[in-house]
């Protein structure tokens, strides 16, 4: 019997040693411990053992028991380990991947443009000035010596919200409110940028909404010469230090003299290419010197002040300056065309 015992627990911890999943081993515990198994067959037979025999009996079948048990809970033991080692094999995470790229906005190239030319202004000394996109007639028209009835208001009529306001047609109006606000009425020099609004039909190049900047200075002796002087370092800021400007006659009602401003073309060096249309020269903005009445409605005295005024499109400056032919790429906000001004690639 001791060697029928030895047999089982040899059998047994082969058969442990060998096992590789936990079902398994259950089926091994009942097979050699379970009730119907065979050291359950010889534990019940002992009593009819003789008392020599049965204590040599119980003392193996103690071993046995003991060994078969210990083996049975190493071997679990061993088993769930490796099942979570496979686990955590399984579940690892390749943090040697390449993560998925986050996309930075961009700044809008009209963003870039107004901003490049706000430093420039900003560091001749110009304030830079904000007003409402919504204006009243007055401020848009009538203190810009633009009364009720003058045929000039058809090139900038804009979108009325009652008679009397409407959505602002350039920043000039800006303009009128700083000289109002102007106490004192001593000499400035600001620069007002901002989302404008006509009543145009839109194509490639023209849009009911864009923007602008709009200049003014007003001081003691302030003379054409200075007007083209600073319109000067701004062309060549904006589209070359080689660039020339040239004044051709105008009509603004707030302005008089008034000019429209060509510089030389940046891209056939004045030669006369597709984009200065043959001529050597593109437009850019329209500029003169300040109206009297502009500067009287304003309570500045025109005997004593002068002033200087321009107005120059955002889109155009950038437009020219990136080659894009089509207004609408500005407000169509198509991440294809916004990221060709990432700073970063610039
Ligand atoms: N206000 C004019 C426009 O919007 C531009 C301009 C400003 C012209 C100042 C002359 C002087 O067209």
């Amino acid at each position: 019997m001791v060697e029928k015992l030895e047999k089982i627990k040899s059998e047994a911890l082969k058969a442990i040693n060998d096992c590789l999943n936990e079902v398994d081993l259950n089926n091994i515990k009942s097979k050699y411990m379970g009730k119907k198994s065979e050291f359950t067959e010889i534990m019940a037979g002992m009593a009819k053992l003789l008392q020599e025999e049965k204590k040599n009996v119980g003392i193996k079948s103690n071993e046995v028991r003991t060994a078969i048990s210990e083996a049975l809970d190493e071997r679990l033991k061993s088993i769930k380990a490796e099942s979570l080692n496979k686990k955590l094999e399984q579940d690892k995470i390749d943090i040697s991947l390449p993560s998925k790229k986050v996309r930075m906005g961009t700044r809008h190239p009209l963003t870039i443009v107004r901003e490049e030319i706000e430093d420039l202004f900003i560091s001749m000394g110009y304030d830079v000035v904000d007003g409402p996109e919504i204006e009243t007639d007055n401020y848009a028209f009538e203190m810009l010596n633009l009364p009720k009835s003058h045929p000039a208001r058809d090139a900038q009529d804009s979108f009325y919200i009652t008679e009397e306001m409407l959505l602002r047609p350039h920043t000039s109006p800006v303009q009128i409110r700083s000289m109002l606000a102007n106490e004192e009425k001593k000499p400035f020099k600001l620069i007002c940028p901002g989302k404008t609004y006509r009543r145009d039909d839109d194509d490639a190049t023209h849009s009911h909404q864009f923007s602008q900047i709009e200049g003014l200075v007003v001081g003691e002796n302030i003379s054409l010469s200075d007007l083209k002087g600073t319109l000067e370092v701004f062309a060549r800021k904006m589209f070359g230090r080689s660039r020339e400007i040239r004044f051709r006659s105008s009509f603004f009602p707030f302005t008089e003299p008034s000019y429209e401003v060509d510089v030389s073309c940046f891209n056939c060096d004045s030669k006369g290419c597709n984009i200065c249309k043959g001529t050597g020269w593109i437009e850019i903005l329209g500029c003169g010197m300040v109206h009297p009445n502009v500067l009287e409605n304003c309570g500045f005295d025109h005997t004593k002040y002068q002033g200087f005024a321009f107005g120059v499109g955002i889109e155009r400056v950038a437009s020219l300056k990136y080659g894009v032919n089509n207004i609408r790429d500005y407000f169509t906000n198509d991440y294809r065309f916004l990221s060709n001004f990432d700073r970063k690639e610039m």
